[in-house]
């Protein structure tokens, strides 16, 4: 535990080395997971009273935990949302942990929110926002989308000056909305009416207004926000932002649009068009470690009126209240007061750093390569007999269907393909089939790779 005696240094190097290694590797092994037996045999226990050391522990972590965990960032990592950072993230990641930030106050972390909320403002700016829009780097898309829809209660409440705070709220979502937004209900013991969704998964506008149109009025009462998607997460595709940003608007209501996934297309000109009514909405949530090429985890998360958002969220008590000011023209940015959260990391400074080392068009530059190459894969499992696609890709995932097989078919593949580490794709269910899923974040997988998983669902290709 002593700093900088020889063993410190020894495992400063070996730890630094380690890292070095990992993100040298192009690309790193997939890797895959162990049974809860195999790693009890091969680990063992790792907490002892006197301690293994830093060397033995970090060789155990490289034998055999780290083999234990998938490669999110390999070019052939195509479920789920995978993640791709760039080098520069990584290693400003490594100066994050190694200046630990409190990053909740102004006054503990001035410098390393003015940062992260250029990274926010570049974003925001990217949808279209105001210049007063502001936000916050929280965990993920399951804390943005719950920050952002406890502001819009707060709103809800705050517009009926007491008369709802007694009432259980209502959001309207569609059926492609991801399950966050749903267990953002339950947690905050709300109630969700979905909109049926096209057949493509999306809300369209009249689906939308029979919904609303068919609320009962005490139902009405108790509508607090709309959610919209921009990226499904099942088929990436985007919902009718505008019809949704009228909708809000006629009924008085918070529009939130969760961009978790999908948000980073609107850094790409091919598809930026498909967004439009975004900029009408009063939060948003995009996720830098999907598909912006930073490293978990971090969702930036963003108000219309960030004012709104910290008068649902700020934590008042006496030993904080030195961070606040009684002249609202004084306060100042307290990163904490915009989420459900108070200790925080200031986890926004990875993406900031390679945001401001590489440039915004290397990062147009990048979605837009992601996005040929899923148009590239839509293009061969059209050429493939033995595959149909199940939709044109709206953004990078790409839903496909093997002719003839059933789910243990697909599962049994999918294993395979995992046991020889040639890929890592799971399937999913569309329209009540199983087919197989392919999303694409990472700039370095290419043609060739899609071409390899689809002639290994080719029964004479061998798996
Ligand atoms: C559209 C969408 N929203 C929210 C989430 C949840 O994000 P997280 O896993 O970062 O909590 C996801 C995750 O894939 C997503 O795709």
């Amino acid at each position: 535990m002593h700093r900088r005696d020889a063993e410190s240094v020894r495992l400063t190097e070996a730890v630094v080395d380690y890292a070095l290694e990992r993100i040298a590797m192009e690309p790193p092994p997939l890797d895959q997971p162990l049974t809860p037996v195999e790693l009890a045999e091969r680990v063992g226990a790792t907490i002892t009273a006197s301690g293994l050391g830093g060397e033995a522990a970090l060789a155990i972590f490289a034998e055999h935990l780290a083999p234990a965990c998938i490669s999110v960032d390999h070019p052939r990592h195509l479920s789920f949302v995978p993640g791709a950072p760039t080098e520069s993230s990584i290693l400003f990641d490594l100066v994050v942990g190694a200046s630990n930030i409190y990053a909740g106050s102004w006054l503990e972390s001035a410098g390393a929110v003015y940062a992260e909320n250029q990274a926010l403002r570049w974003l925001a700016d990217l949808a279209g926002l105001p210049a007063s829009a502001g936000g916050v780097f929280v965990s993920g898309g399951t804390a943005g989308n719950l920050s952002a829809l406890i502001a819009a209660r707060w709103a809800w409440r705050h517009r009926a000056d007491g008369a709802m705070d007694q009432t259980r709220g209502l959001m309207v979502a569609s059926a492609g909305a991801h399950s966050s937004v749903a267990q953002a209900a339950r947690a905050m013991d709300a109630d969700v009416v979905m909109v049926p969704a096209d057949d493509r998964g999306r809300i369209r506008r009249a689906a939308l207004d029979e919904t609303l149109e068919g609320l009962s009025e005490i139902d009405r009462q108790r509508l607090f926000a709309i959610v919209a998607t921009c990226g499904t997460t099942n088929a990436g595709v985007i919902d009718d932002l505008g019809a949704v940003a009228d909708a809000a608007e006629r009924f008085g209501v918070w529009m939130h649009v969760d961009g978790a996934y999908g948000g980073a297309g609107l850094a790409a000109p091919s598809v930026r068009d498909a967004y439009a009514g975004i900029e009408r909405c009063d939060s948003l949530i995009i996720d830098p470690h999907k598909w912006l090429f930073a490293p978990y985890d971090s969702c930036g998360l963003i108000y219309r009126d960030p004012f709104m958002a910290r008068a649902a969220h700020t934590q008042h008590a006496e030993y904080l209240d030195v961070l606040h000011s009684d002249d609202p023209g004084l306060e100042l940015w307290n990163a904490s007061d915009y989420a459900h959260h108070l200790s925080r990391r200031a986890r926004g400074l990875p993406f900031w750093f390679s945001l401001a080392t590489h440039g915004t068009d290397a990062y147009r530059d990048a979605v837009e390569t992601t996005l040929d190459t899923a148009r590239a894969a839509a293009r061969l499992i059209e050429a493939a007999p033995h595959l149909e696609l199940v939709m044109e890709p709206e953004l990078s995932v790409v839903l496909l269907r093997r002719i003839g097989w059933d789910t243990e078919r697909y599962q049994s593949w999918s294993d395979s393909l995992l046991r020889a580490q040639t890929a890592f794709v799971v399937p999913t269910t569309w329209a009540a089939q199983t087919v197989a899923r392919l999303c694409i974040v990472n700039p370095l997988t290419t043609p060739e790779d899609i071409a390899v998983i689809i002639d290994s669902m080719d029964d004479a290709g061998g798996h």
